[in-house]
């Protein structure tokens, strides 16, 4: 397949629908977000993603986990992890999360986004409120010690190039809605369980739940 870069589109409208988010939101009794997971390999974004929809969906919220993993066996297959791949990979799941908030789903995504700009341009896409980044402040030590899919191993071996962290960047959000880490202010450390509480108390006190 060849894709044109820079097609021509300033000869197709925009068709406005007869039912808008505003009627969806009031059948679903919620307002849409999208919660945007970003972090290292293994800092656990889709484990807190989960637990987090789990929770939503036993207050009767609606919501659709969008996991980079999973998106790259439909419809980001293809993709590879290139800064220009990334930005595709990262630039699709933002558009699927945005439909998703117009239709009054509660959307969690879960991708290493690992560019600022890429995050950035979808945090453009949507209305204030309505992105929520969260950052997943986990040191690449632990992620790598967990090493869960083997992936550290080989990225250090060389095996797999360009993996984040080791021989790819990692941008850090400066102003993510909110950053998760491992340790609470005592040392103690924290569960998926708690870190996934932390998430659904900053929707609650955002608003995002009445
Ligand atoms: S990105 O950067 O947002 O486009 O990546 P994403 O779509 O989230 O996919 C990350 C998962 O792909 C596996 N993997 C790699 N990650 C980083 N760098 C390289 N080179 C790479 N190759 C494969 C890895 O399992 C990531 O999953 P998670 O869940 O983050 O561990």
């Amino acid at each position: 397949i060849t894709l044109s870069a820079s097609p021509d589109v300033s000869h197709i409208h925009w068709h406005h629908g007869a039912v808008g988010r505003l009627e969806k939101e009031r059948l679903l009794r919620q307002t849409g977000c999208l919660l945007w997971f970003t972090g290292l390999s293994g800092s656990g974004k889709s484990t807190v993603a989960c637990l987090v929809e789990q929770m939503l969906l036993a207050q009767g919220k609606l919501t659709k986990v969008i996991d980079g993993d999973n998106l790259r066996h439909g419809l980001n297959s293809g993709l590879g992890f290139s800064p220009a791949d990334r930005e595709e990979n990262i630039r699709r799941a933002g558009e699927v999360g945005k439909l998703l908030v117009e239709t009054g789903i509660i959307a969690i995504a879960s991708l290493i986004s690992p560019y600022a700009r890429d995050r950035q341009k979808i945090r453009a896409r949507l209305a204030p409120g309505d992105f929520v980044e969260v950052f997943m402040d986990i040191p690449l030590a632990t992620c790598e010690a967990r090493d869960c899919k083997g992936l550290y191993k080989k990225a250090r071996a060389g095996i797999i190039k360009e993996f984040t962290g080791i021989s790819d960047p990692y941008d850090r959000p400066e102003h993510p809605e909110l950053v998760l880490t491992d340790r609470a202010p005592d040392g103690s450390l924290l569960s998926a369980q708690d870190l996934a509480e932390a998430v659904i108390g900053y929707l609650q006190q955002t608003g995002h739940l009445t």
